[in-house]
């Protein structure tokens, strides 16, 4: 029998993001982790979502979430933090889930250094939010909203 929650989704947050509001303002704005939780938690209350959140600096936990949420959760929402220029183990594991994901950055890599051009997320994402600094986690979930109502 399937336990699958047709409407949870996990927002995935990487590396540093629990820094946000003191770390780099100039790049990533002066909200927390939890202001922007505060923000995704609200548009998915609003579109009949329950969000289930986990932050780690650690590539295997993210991956442990993610295994977590198969057959559990309907969607996913990720920021990888650095993790989604090189973390493989990261695209391994989202390919190996079933519903729709959306890769959501704070800042948009592809104008800042070479080595943030790349993301190893994008080819298992549905599509990627980048650049829109705290409304992008409301922009997410009505993405992932969108794809699962669809
Ligand atoms: C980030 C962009 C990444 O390049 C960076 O390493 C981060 C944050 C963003 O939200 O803009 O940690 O994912």
């Amino acid at each position: 029998m399937s336990t699958m929650s047709d409407r949870t989704v996990l927002l995935l947050s990487g590396p540093n993001l629990n820094l946000l509001g003191e770390r780099e303002p100039d790049i990533y704005g002066s909200a927390t982790l939890d202001d922007h939780l505060a923000g995704a938690t609200a548009a998915a209350t609003a579109r009949g979502l329950t969000l289930e959140h986990v932050q780690s600096n650690h590539e295997g936990e993210l991956v442990d979430a993610i295994h977590d949420a198969r057959g559990r959760c309907a969607g996913i929402v990720v920021n990888p933090g650095a993790f989604t220029h090189y973390a493989w183990a990261i695209h391994d594991a989202l390919a190996a889930f079933d519903g729709p994901i959306v890769e959501l950055h704070l800042s948009n890599p592809a104008a800042r250094e070479p080595w943030r051009h790349t993301s190893v997320v994008a080819p298992v994402a549905a599509g990627t939010i980048a650049g829109f600094g705290a409304a992008g986690y409301r922009m997410a979930v009505e993405a992932v909203a969108d794809l699962l109502d669809r």
